[in-house]
């Protein structure tokens, strides 16, 4: 992928997902007071939404006692960040290749771990959850977030409906577990909250939040490569995706165009953030 790729991609998760990162941060109390090192993990860091956040919320004397690693499974997401951390100076971080559910970080080494949108894209979450209390020292914070609506999902679903030689686009509970491989539920605050204490965490702050995007149907048809893809790839057999993958973008694009006429396309994400202590 090319950089102007990559930031046209960052800038949209940003406008999607920095909300709740923020969010995290504030319920995290990041940064603390205290003035001791800020040993920061951006786990499963995309783009790097979060660790943007954490770079523009922090002062200079904050930025002299952080020590922000970015780790993801994607190796070219990890090229990107690289080129990100070396573009903007960040003289204090690194990005590394990393499995969130067993990485090889040294046990009781982070103050902070921010993993969001993470635990629901792992084939087994709770393995996440352990590794992120492993890996956190005593008293680090783990903040996170779980989707409860994503909201383009009930418009390529109607989009992909109106053309009847299409296959079905995954149904909300399919995509629930379209990543996971384990039972767990992750949309409630109550969901969330256990999670965190079976993995061992405690003092646990957990809201949920929303967040409205406003874009042109143009902006909607450069993120389907990506959006619908990652579905479909998980739902339709190789030869469907090969067959169809066009006319259904067409099906998508030509609903919303009548759904929402020139105006934009308004999405309500929603979403549970939350803080877990380890003791
Ligand atoms: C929804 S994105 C989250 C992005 C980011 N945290 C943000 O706030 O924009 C999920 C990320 O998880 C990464 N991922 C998927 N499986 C992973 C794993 N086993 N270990 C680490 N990262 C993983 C993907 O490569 C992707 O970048």
């Amino acid at each position: 992928m090319d950089p102007s790729q990559f930031e046209k991609m960052f800038a949209q998760a940003n406008s999607i997902m920095g909300p709740f990162a923020d969010m995290i941060l504030q319920t995290a109390r990041f940064p603390p007071a205290n003035g001791e090192a800020l040993v920061v993990l951006d786990q499963a860091c995309g783009s790097g939404v979060v660790s943007s956040h954490i770079m523009s919320r922090l002062y200079p004397e904050d930025k002299a006692r952080l020590d922000l690693t970015c780790a993801d499974i994607s190796e070219p997401a990890i090229t990107q960040m690289r080129r990100r951390i070396e573009a903007s100076g960040w003289n204090n971080a690194r990005a590394v290749t990393n499995d969130a559910m067993s990485s090889d970080f040294p046990s009781s080494h982070f103050t902070h771990i921010f993993f969001n949108f993470g635990p629901q894209i792992l084939p087994d979450p709770i393995a996440g959850l352990k590794e992120c209390h492993r890996t956190l020292r005593p008293g680090g914070v783990l903040g996170l977030s779980a989707w409860q609506v994503v909201p383009w999902a009930a418009d390529y679903r109607a989009g992909i409906a109106t053309d009847p030689s299409l296959p079905a686009f995954p149904t909300s509970d399919q995509l629930r577990y379209a990543f996971s491989s384990t039972p767990e539920k992750w949309d409630t605050i109550h969901d969330v909250t256990k999670h965190l204490e079976d993995s061992g965490l405690t003092a646990i702050a957990a809201s949920s939040m929303d967040n409205t995007t406003t874009m042109t149907i143009a902006e909607v048809e450069a993120m389907l490569p990506y959006s619908l893809d990652m579905m479909i790839q998980k739902f339709w057999t190789k030869e469907e995706v090969e067959k169809f993958k066009v006319p259904a973008t067409k099906a998508i694009v030509s609903y919303l165009g009548e759904k929402y006429g020139t105006g934009p396309v308004v999405w309500k994400w929603v979403a549970v953030v939350a803080c877990g202590k380890k003791e």
